[in-house]
């Protein structure tokens, strides 16, 4: 089983970025930490970090082609704005669980809105980074089960 693990804007800059609000684990902190879970449930992880919407999207198209079976991503700031990027999950059809660092819901009322919450499989906020490793054992899970009842 493959999952692709994508990370939107600003997330290279964890560790130093507003650590307060995201903690101080930087993205490959995170990242290990996901590749040792991935490990423990026998699934294969590759890690997709961009701040450019278009190279999102063109990762999430090529996705089912290129052999993954889902999808777990930190949209940032991009799922609070992108049409664009919820409209490429959708065509793509693969199952996906959003994740935020953060509890968007009590912050600012612009994060309240997410683009892609409504056609995820699941969503996972407000943990630290916990988030990314209780959005894959979800993803996973929900992928075992439905490979199971096929
Ligand atoms: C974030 C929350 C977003 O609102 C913000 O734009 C981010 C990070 C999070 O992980 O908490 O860049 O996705």
């Amino acid at each position: 089983m493959r999952i692709l693990v994508m990370h939107g804007p600003n997330l290279n800059l964890l560790g130093s970025r507003e650590p307060a609000v995201y903690g101080t684990a930087t993205l490959d902190d995170i990242n290990v930490l996901l590749q040792q879970l991935a490990k423990n449930l026998s699934v294969e992880l590759e890690m997709f970090q961009s701040n450019s919407e278009g190279d999102l999207i063109n990762a999430v198209q090529a996705a089912s082609a290129r052999g993954f079976n889902g999808i777990l991503i930190n949209p940032a700031a991009y799922g609070h704005t992108s049409i664009a990027l919820r409209d490429a999950l959708s065509a793509e059809a693969l199952p996906f669980v959003e994740v935020h660092i953060s509890n968007t819901y009590a912050r600012e009322e612009f994060r309240h809105k997410s683009y892609l919450s409504d056609i995820a499989k699941g969503v996972v906020v407000g943990f630290g980074t916990r988030s990314y490793m209780l959005g894959l054992r979800g993803l996973v899970e929900h992928l075992k089960e439905s490979t199971r009842s096929k």
